[in-house]
């Protein structure tokens, strides 16, 4: 570790998707401050060290080269490096909870738990603790009382600062942030803390986009602000259906109503069902934080908009079997696309995870391509491996297929020569476009039957 005198010590513990670009964004930003990012996964330590970083993003590799072994470092030296910090992130992973009680649905604490106990186990010094996890709202308050409580007569100021970036723009959201929020305690020392968090944004990020409030309101608000972007997919989504039995079209009445800027026009894209590591635990865990409070119709109506995007995911794979006349038994299938959006190779929660797995269950045979997440892929479907093939060359994955099912919207499958494609498959050749991302006439036109989201169907008998 250098020996530059630096003017504040920060630590980051958790080096995945939010921990590694949050806090190079920050080293690359405020050259004064010494940022360190630990972790217990010594693998993904070493590769945030090289060039072949642990996960893709756009501009990524860019930032962590401009401040690594100047101000940005990263270590398994969890202890040693909570000793020397004066201000340490939080940003753990906090899953669904799949034991017990709550399981399903309440968030699992216990790695933000260890992280708490760490902390105090190592701790010479006062220091401000920040969850940057998403948490259920009120767990600064356990945070508080499993600091507090230490009988080394240290004082930890607990504040909220929790993240909206979305990964594939990542470097963008983070270089230029709707909103940075921080929750502190509204009391002079929580107050002090906080000042000091906003020094560290707003060495970048204009004071009026950094946004303060209570704790509680904090915490509570990346909860609430995941639910309602979730909940504009599966609108349209649910809406995505009924176009498809009335002839109405979903992009036009996106468009209609986007229009309206008190609707806005932005996340009204239908698709085959929103993916990702949160969403889905995000409002699963405000369902049952609303039932503990007793709030069952509140928890109804959130709950339901994962239910719509189970639906979605379920009447995707049922219209590819109903259309390849009730069975794609010894069908070759190309899925296009693995990853849960484009830009990334993260495929938590992905779609393709369902619609993969269904379609092997109707005993396809799957052949899947992605530019970015065939290795995730190869191990979510770890159990079917020696069924499927993987290739990186969506004509290879094509060849000899009966249908193609688009499940990413990653740009390279928008101009692809559908001509050579169509002439390669077997006939009659379909295209299930899960994403709306293709164009659909022309398709047609070559002579495939082409399925899309809230759509007219385009077939050829
Ligand atoms: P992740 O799984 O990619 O990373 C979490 C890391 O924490 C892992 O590398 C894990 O090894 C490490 N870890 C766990 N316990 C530890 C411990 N005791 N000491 C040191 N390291 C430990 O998760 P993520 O996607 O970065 O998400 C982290 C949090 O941020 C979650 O609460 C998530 O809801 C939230 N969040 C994620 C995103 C996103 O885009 N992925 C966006 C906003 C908020
Ligand atoms: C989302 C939020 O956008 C971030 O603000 C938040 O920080 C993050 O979750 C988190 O807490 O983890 P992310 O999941 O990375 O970010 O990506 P999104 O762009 O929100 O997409 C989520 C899913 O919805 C993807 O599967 C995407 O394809 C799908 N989607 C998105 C649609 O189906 N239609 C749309 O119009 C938009």
């Amino acid at each position: 570790m250098s020996e530059k005198k630096f003017e504040k010590k920060i630590l980051c513990i958790g080096a995945g998707y939010v921990g590694g670009p949050t806090m190079a964004m920050i080293a690359a930003k405020c050259p004064q401050y010494e940022v360190t990012i630990v972790d217990i996964n010594p693998e993904r330590i070493a590769a945030w060290q090289t060039d072949d970083l642990p996960i893709y993003e756009p501009g990524l590799l860019e930032v962590v080269k401009k401040a690594r072994s100047q101000n940005l470092f990263f270590s398994t030296e969890v202890d040693k490096s909570i000793k020397r910090a004066d201000i340490i992130f939080v940003c753990v992973n906090t899953p669904t909870k799949t034991y017990g009680e709550g399981a399903g649905k309440a968030a699992d604490l216990q790695f933000w738990e260890k992280t708490a106990r760490n902390i105090i186990c190592a701790s010479e010094s006062n220091k401000i603790v920040i969850e940057k996890s998403t948490l259920p709202v009120r767990t600064a308050h356990a945070m508080e009382r499993i600091l507090n409580t230490n009988d080394k007569g240290l004082r930890f100021d607990i504040l909220s600062n929790p993240e909206f970036l979305a990964e594939g723009s990542a470097i963008e959201d983070l270089e230029n942030p709707d909103r940075v929020l921080i929750g502190s305690r509204e009391t002079e020392t929580g107050i002090r803390a906080r000042d000091q968090i906003v020094d560290i944004y707003a060495n970048w990020v204009p004071r009026d986009r950094i946004i303060t409030s209570n704790l509680w309101s904090s915490e509570l608000s990346k909860l609430v602000a995941n639910a309602f972007l979730a909940q504009r997919i599966s609108s349209i989504n649910s809406i995505s259906a009924l176009c498809e039995k009335t002839e109405a079209n979903v992009g036009e009445v996106a468009k209609a109503i986007g229009t309206d800027s008190r609707i806005g026009n932005r996340f009204l894209n239908a698709s085959v069902g929103f993916g990702g590591s949160c969403f889905k635990k995000d409002i699963l865990n405000l369902v049952y934080i609303c039932e503990s409070y007793g709030l069952s119709e509140v928890a109804r109506y959130w709950e339901s908009v994962v239910e719509i995007n189970d639906y979605q995911e379920k009447r995707f794979v049922k219209n590819m079997i109903r259309l390849m006349f009730n069975t794609v038994s010894g069908k070759n299938i190309a899925l296009f696309g693995f990853a849960f959006k484009a830009n990334t190779g993260d495929t938590r929660e992905s779609p393709a995870i369902y619609v993969a797995r269904h379609l092997l269950n109707e005993r396809a045979n799957l052949v899947i391509t992605d530019p970015k997440a065939l290795t995730n892929a190869k191990e979510d479907l770890q159990e079917a491996l020696p069924d499927l093939r993987f290739t990186e060359d969506p004509y290879e994955a094509a060849d000899r297929a009966h249908a193609i099912a688009v499940l990413t919207e990653w740009d390279v499958y928008k101009n692809l020569d559908y001509e050579k494609i169509f002439m390669s498959m077997e006939k009659p050749a379909f295209i299930f476009d899960g994403r709306n991302i293709l164009d659909h006439e022309k398709l047609f036109n070559i002579g495939f039957n082409v399925t899309s989201i809230g759509k007219p169907l385009m077939k050829h008998f």
